[in-house]
């Protein structure tokens, strides 16, 4: 049986809507890109509300902040829940933040109550899932999972050439604790689902059973400068003409393996972005996802192919750099059953489902068992200022999460 404890909506709604304040854009959005002034305050607000709650806050040499709250038993491993603060440029007020804040209500429920759970609860923010500012994705939970090293996170760096390590020293959140050295015994998510399917099935809740695979990489076309007004079309090596041909391709290559592959160029820079001058160097992304890993190899060699090809039929210079993959995902059967149960003790109705989204759980499942909670948002917008979920949707969310920790950790 799981204790019939309710969170509190209203004081939840209050949170994601104050702390929405801190990066917030006039169009309603968040623009709180990792490691700001922004993201400091964030984080700063986050600490003082933990420890009003007489937890002990952690904050690890990534910059991932562990918020724990005792239970009975000292002796058990913590249960954690959280997700991320940081934002994209653009980005919603509920993309990581509804995980982290409803985690806080859980923590504050549980207080009002004078609740004790067995093992300890530990609240966690982990630093960069967005990999907008530094790629790639999911980087302070992979760290903390292993996947990657501190000296590598502390070398990306932004576009302006910021390096991770500057960034986190200079918000101080460089914590004195190693990564990984924090340890918790199982971590449940909760997240918008950032797609459709929910929503258009009227369903509250997804059981998410696992991510799909993702690997991004960086592709730089080399021409050369030239005046767009003297110089004939033969004797052009206009590097945007070959970067254009690539980016049909890498939606072709989508097309190609429908219905489950999505591919994506979203960022792009053409130098030196005059319009009198013909484009000497283009530098721009690439994101393929796919449910099935055999599938991405498929598309990536394709990829490869097209970049070759290019290279060959054209006289520009084309370099191809994968920068990140990270494999398809299952998470664990007995954190997914304590979702299920708790989405059917509160009585919403819930279906399982595949993220398409990357999130820190997809790397924490490395190390503990784990799964992830999904509420709908409106139109399965996601990374849009306009990104919505509702008062009662977020309640689900944290009511469902609430009930799965109580549940795992009365097992
Ligand atoms: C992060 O938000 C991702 O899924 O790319
Ligand atoms: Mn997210
Ligand atoms: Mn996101
Ligand atoms: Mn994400």
């Amino acid at each position: 049986m799981i204790p019939n404890l309710q969170i509190d909506a209203r004081r939840l709604w209050d949170s994601l809507m104050d702390t929405a304040r801190i990066g917030g854009t006039p169009k309603g959005g968040i623009s709180r890109l990792t490691l700001t002034e922004a993201d400091r305050q964030v984080r700063d607000w986050l600490k003082t509300e933990c420890e009003r709650l007489g937890c002990t806050v952690t904050v690890d040499e990534v910059g991932n902040m562990f918020a724990v709250r005792p239970g009975r038993r000292s002796d058990l491993p913590p249960i954690a829940i959280g997700s991320h603060l940081d934002t994209q440029p653009t980005g919603g007020k509920f993309d990581g933040v509804l995980g982290v804040l409803g985690g806080l209500e859980i923590l504050r429920t549980l207080q009002d109550s004078g609740y004790e759970t067995n093992a300890p609860l530990m609240l966690v923010n982990w630093t960069n899932e967005e990999g907008s500012r530094f790629a790639p994705a999911m980087l302070g939970s992979g760290v903390y999972a292993g996947v990657f090293d501190r000296a590598y996170a502390d070398s990306r760096e932004d576009r302006q050439g910021v390096t991770f390590g500057e960034a986190v020293e200079a918000i101080g959140y460089r914590g004195e604790a190693k990564a990984g050295s924090v340890q918790f015994g199982a971590m449940f998510e909760l997240h918008i689902e950032q797609g459709p399917i929910l929503e258009q099935e009227e369903m509250s809740i997804g059981i998410v059973e696992g991510v799909q695979g993702m690997r991004w990489y960086e592709i730089s076309v080399t021409g050369r400068e030239a005046h767009t007004g003297s110089t004939p079309m033969p004797m052009r090596r206009d590097a945007l003409v070959g970067a254009a041909r690539l980016i049909d391709r890498v939606e072709a290559i989508a097309l190609e393996h429908a219905p489950s592959a999505v591919g994506s160029v979203g960022l792009i820079e053409a130098q030196p972005n005059s319009r009198n001058v013909v484009p000497g160097r283009v530098f721009f992304t690439v994101d393929f996802r796919h449910p099935d890993d055999a599938a991405l190899d498929v598309m990536e060699q394709k990829l490869q192919a097209a970049v070759e090809e290019t290279a060959r039929k054209t006289n520009l210079a084309v370099e191809l750099k994968t920068v990140w993959e990270s494999p398809a995902v299952r998470f664990d059967a007995d954190c997914l059953a304590s979702v299920r149960r708790s989405a059917e003790a509160a009585g919403y109705p819930a279906r399982p489902m595949i993220s398409g989204a990357g999130h820190d759980a997809a790397y924490v499942a490395r190390v503990a068992p784990t799964a992830m909670i999904f509420v709908p948002c409106a139109g399965g917008l996601s990374h849009n200022e306009e990104e919505s979920t509702s008062f009662e949707e977020c309640a689900a969310g944290a009511q469902v999460l609430l009930g799965a920790v109580l549940d795992y950790d009365g097992r």
